[in-house]
């Protein structure tokens, strides 16, 4: 053989195998190889035909993407007219269904093939002699649109069947989908790119689809499954949906694996309630189920009425999106002091549940959909997920109502509110001072890392809290014996016992303090960090943004984050009064320059019999060092104790140091 005859043989069979591959993956759903197996076959039929652009055929799987951006799209003719399905919203209209049917067809019982009703966009493939020669959208049912060189994009979709029992021309039926999570991908890349958002995935496929740069279109997650034929020519296909099905799975086209065959309404009933409980879970979007007359010969018996086939129904799932009023705009105050402002809505029914409150996320948010109060709105309630103001319909606004913006000033405490550039959130100022996060930020002061008050849970938090005994952390200190013992579920014990621990929290250390006054982005470690460094409260208090940013680690969002807390007159007067109930040692100053272990990144892993790992790692970061969670290359020292994790043994594969007990206290002691 020639060496070109025997790269043509090589360029073949590359095709096959990765065709094959293709059919594994998309069709059965169990691929043989690895992505990057697949990725290897992939690259060297591409290098072969960079060396031998004569060999290139349209079908070849390295020909998906082209690269011409259309000026429109051609019109397509339906031979066979596409057409759309009568809907049922009850069990009683499924049983007329059925009822009609067999009277036509004089039978006492009929099979169905069912199967998913996806929510995505109808499509019509052409395959001449196996190759995929042109793909229409559905359009009018007549008249479609031709989006050949979108749909080659598509990678699940064949662009030469399998084996060569097909018929010369055969026109095969789908849908084209997203799946649920390649319309969080693609969201999240158009916010990334300050593009519009889309409001669920079939908007999404369909935005897709008809795009008239195809380049942009092989960038979208798109799927298929294929759900019936058109015209057929040549060979006849066999005379039941369900194998219909079963052929056009083995030419390498999708079928969805949910389908099956049932018997008689009950059978439908019993699987589409089935599907119902497994909707959520299913990775795509469906609306309901279709029940087809399984046998072609009753199904041409039964024919069309008006654009709809006797022989087939939708019946439709509780919608997962309704138009409703929205009648105003609510600021709810969560624990961190995020401003979340939520939808309230004429009530509606959506996904099976009334609807009258949906989240609108964020500012930025608001002005993507350009939400104004009295506008109607689209509301989409999917799963368990909260209602969501998915699309306004601008075409419906009376008036000019004018724009929503979030307050400047928080609803519950009248503290100005924030938004840091390069956040969506906006912030209540009012830290320690506001209803809405006193019960949060007295919960974070008592915590274990924070002060540490012991028998200070949080129902007893909220309870002090709303009793009005506790309106802000200071006051913790004034609580008496007495007035704990007159709360719920407390006896005299637990009360003398918690004025214990309060007491016992009065001495701590500054770090600890600075952490419990749980100021925006400062964490446990940021505050060791700024006690090291400035030594002091007071310095701490008075130090300006630019001064801050000099401290390792302190960029601007924290460093902000600590002035504008420290700005705060509700804070000053609240840090007043701690300050006459607490102490801490004075810290000693060391510049970074003197502390022995700056710079070295340590990670803890196992049980240390002298100290808990969380003492360990403060007297780590007193000498300057870094302590991390996980080990990577960057990694300089991982401290093993009793029983370690997996850390250890990735330190030992990446060549990080170990230390055990013995050399960890050597190395605290040289501090
Ligand atoms: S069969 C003559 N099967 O629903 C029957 N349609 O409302 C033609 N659809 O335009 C359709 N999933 O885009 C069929 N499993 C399924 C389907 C399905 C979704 C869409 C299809 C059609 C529309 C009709």
């Amino acid at each position: 053989m020639s060496v070109l005859a025997e790269i043509h043989k090589r360029v073949e069979t590359l095709r096959k195998e990765i065709n094959y591959h293709n059919y594994r993956y998309y069709v059965l759903d169990d691929p043989e190889i690895t992505d990057a197996g697949y990725d290897r076959l992939l690259r060297e039929l591409e290098l072969l035909e960079g060396e031998h652009p004569e060999l290139i055929t349209p079908d070849s799987p390295t020909q998906r993407v082209g690269a011409e951006p259309l000026k429109e799209f051609a019109e397509v003719q339906h031979e066979v007219p596409m057409l759309s399905l009568a809907n049922a919203f009850s069990d009683s209209e499924v049983d007329d269904f059925d009822r009609r049917g067999r009277e036509r067809l004089s039978v006492s019982s009929q099979e169905y093939s069912v199967e998913p009703k996806l929510d995505g966009l109808a499509i019509s493939l052409l395959y001449k002699d196996g190759v995929l020669t042109r793909a229409a959208t559905r359009g009018d049912g007549t008249k479609g649109e031709d989006v050949t060189l979108n749909v080659r994009t598509i990678d699940a979709i064949p662009l030469r069947l399998l084996g060569n029992d097909y018929p010369r021309e055969l026109e095969v039926r789908g849908e084209v989908i997203i799946t649920k999570a390649g319309f969080e991908a693609l969201n999240q890349q158009q916010r990334k790119n300050d593009a519009k958002l889309f409001a669920n995935p079939r908007n999404a496929a369909a935005g897709s689809l008809r795009q008239l740069d195809p380049r942009i279109t092989a960038t979208r997650p798109l799927s298929f499954y294929c759900y019936g034929v058109g015209k057929v020519d040549g060979d006849s296909l066999p005379p039941r949906h369900s194998e219909i099905m079963r052929q056009l799975k083995n030419w390498g086209l999708p079928v969805n694996p949910e389908s099956r065959v049932v018997n008689g309404v009950k059978g439908c009933l019993e699987y589409y309630r089935e599907m119902q409980g497994k909707r959520d879970s299913l990775p795509y979007d469906i609306d309901g189920i279709v029940y087809k007359v399984d046998r072609l010969d009753q199904q041409k018996k039964l024919g069309f009425v008006a654009r709809a086939p006797r022989w087939a129904l939708a019946h439709k799932f509780p919608a997962q999106e309704e138009m409703t009023t929205l009648l105003d705009i609510d600021v709810q105050v969560g624990r961190t002091g995020a401003l979340t402002p939520v939808a309230r809505l004429e009530p509606v029914h959506v996904g099976g549940v009334m609807v009258s409150n949906a989240t609108l996320h964020n500012q930025d948010e608001i002005d993507r959909l350009d939400a104004r109060i009295g506008d109607t709105v689209i509301v989409r309630r999917a799963g368990d997920v909260i209602p969501q103001v998915v699309g306004v319909v601008i075409s419906r606004r009376q008036g000019r109502p004018r724009r929503y913006k979030l307050p400047g000033t928080c609803p519950v405490c009248a503290s100005p509110t924030v938004r840091l550039s390069g956040e969506a959130v906006t912030y209540c100022t009012g830290g320690l001072y506001c209803a809405a996060q006193r019960k949060q930020a007295v919960k974070h002061f008592a915590s274990r890392r924070a002060m540490d008050i012991e028998g200070l849970g949080d129902k007893l938090v909220e309870q002090l809290v709303d009793e009005q005994l506790v309106n802000d952390i200071a006051d913790l200190y004034q609580l008496s014996v007495a007035q704990l013992a007159g709360l719920d579920r407390m006896a005299e014990k637990s009360a003398s016992n918690l004025v214990k621990a309060l007491d016992k929290s009065r001495t701590t250390t500054l770090a600890r303090f600075l952490y419990a006054l749980g100021i925006h982005d400062v964490g446990e470690t940021t505050a060791q960090t700024l006690a090291r460094h400035f030594g002091s409260l007071d310095a701490i208090r008075k130090v300006d943004e630019a001064t801050l940013m000099t401290v390792s680690d302190v960029g601007p969002v924290v460093a902000k984050s600590i002035v504008e807390f420290f700005k705060q007159t509700h804070n000053q007067e609240v840090i007043g009064k701690l300050i006459k109930e607490i102490n801490w040692p004075e810290v000693e100053v060391k510049s970074a320059a003197e502390l022995p272990l700056q710079g070295k990144s340590f990670v803890l892993t196992g049980t240390l019999s002298s100290m808990t790992r969380d003492e360990a790692k403060a007297e780590l970061q007193a000498l300057g060092a870094k302590v991390t969670g996980s080990v990577s290359k960057k990694t300089d020292y991982v401290v093993v104790g009793e029983n370690p994790g997996s850390k250890a043994d990735k330190a030992e594969k990446l060549g990080v140091e170990i230390l055990d007990e013995t050399a960890l206290q050597k190395l605290l002691k040289q501090g």
